[in-house]
């Protein structure tokens, strides 16, 4: 037990030693700490949604800023122990309360909170196809279309809706399709990097299944100011077969494979 411990914080410190090199760290094998929480390989080129969302935005945004974040929750976790074997989707929530530190609760908070959120955002994007284009169309897998019709009467009536949430975020932030506990849907937003099973303000605590980055470093190279034209593009690169899992795994139990990928 000692001798797994010492291992495992040795290769913590190699780990993070060889990230700060710009090396990329070997993975913490099974059963030891998860630290430091490492950023996946990205399933799919950057430029997968051209020209809808532009080459040079998806590298900058996967290479850059969700490096950061990962890059500053490593950071702010690595003098307690207690924390560096919670999973990414552990450690956000308890940001705010006593299982976090008072100095380092902003920085969880926010960082945990980019992480989670940026690997919810990648995921359930895909190249625009014929297929994505008939689901603009409303043409949505059936489990969630189904919640989607009873919730909101229609797929329209919940895109203008959701068009609507995402318009509205003042600065920056998110916008959501969450499930809650009863199985229905809602839309929600949060300011910075919330998402709403953060605790504390009021969050609903609903598992998000779908979500839009509208900071505008996801945008604001190709598109400018215009989140609006961003939004409409990015209804064309939404994986709806990836986001009908997610609703099955919010209604079914397994959350984890909302933000996993094959390579972490
Ligand atoms: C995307 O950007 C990368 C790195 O910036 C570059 O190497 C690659 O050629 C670009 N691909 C396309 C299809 O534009
Ligand atoms: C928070 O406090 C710990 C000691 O309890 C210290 O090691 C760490 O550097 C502090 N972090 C910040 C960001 O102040
Ligand atoms: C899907 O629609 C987008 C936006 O109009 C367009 O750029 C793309 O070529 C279309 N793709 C297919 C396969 O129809
Ligand atoms: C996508 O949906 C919008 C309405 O939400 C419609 O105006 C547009 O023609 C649709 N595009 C395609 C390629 O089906
Ligand atoms: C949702 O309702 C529309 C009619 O408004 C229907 O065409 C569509 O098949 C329904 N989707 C599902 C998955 O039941
Ligand atoms: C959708 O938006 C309309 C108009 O803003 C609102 O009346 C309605 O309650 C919303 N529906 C849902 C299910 O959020
Ligand atoms: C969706 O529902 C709204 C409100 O009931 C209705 O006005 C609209 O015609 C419906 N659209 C479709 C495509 O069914
Ligand atoms: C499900 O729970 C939400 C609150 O989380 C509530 O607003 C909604 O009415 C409930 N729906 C049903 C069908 O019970
Ligand atoms: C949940 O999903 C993850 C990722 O897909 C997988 O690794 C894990 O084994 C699953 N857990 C259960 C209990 O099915
Ligand atoms: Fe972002």
């Amino acid at each position: 037990m000692m001798m797994k411990v010492f291992v495992a914080a040795a290769l913590a410190v190699a780990t993070l030693a060889a990230s700060v090199q710009g090396q990329a760290p070997a993975p913490s094998p099974a059963g030891l700490p998860k630290y430091p929480l490492m950023q996946p390989a990205l399933p799919y080129p950057y430029s997968a949604q051209e020209p809808l969302i532009d080459n040079t935005t998806q590298m900058l945004h996967w290479s850059k800023h969700l490096a950061t974040y990962y890059e500053n929750v490593n950071k702010a976790i690595m003098p307690f122990p207690a924390l560096q074997v919670l999973t990414v989707e552990q450690m956000m929530p308890a940001a705010g309360t006593s299982a976090v530190p008072m100095n380092i609760s902003k920085a969880v908070r926010n960082n945990a909170g980019g992480v989670y959120n940026h690997l919810l955002f990648f995921k359930i994007l895909m190249p625009a196809t014929a297929a994505t284009n008939a689901s603009n169309n409303s043409m949505l897998p059936q489990q969630v279309g189904q919640a989607i019709n009873q919730t909101f009467g229609n797929y329209t009536v919940f895109k203008k809706n959701f068009t609507e949430a995402a318009l509205s975020v003042f600065g920056s932030g998110w916008a959501w399709l969450t499930v809650a506990k009863n199985g229905s849907l809602a839309i929600e937003t949060t300011p910075n990097q919330d998402n709403p099973l953060m605790v504390g303000a009021g969050y609903s605590g609903n598992q998000p299944i779908l979500g839009i980055d509208v900071w505008e470093h996801a945008y604001y190279l190709k598109r400018q100011n215009r989140r609006p034209e961003y939004i409409m593009a990015w209804w064309y690169v939404v994986n709806w077969p990836q986001v009908n899992m997610n609703y099955m795994a919010a209604t079914s139990g397994n959350k984890t494979m909302i933000t996993s990928y094959a390579s972490s």
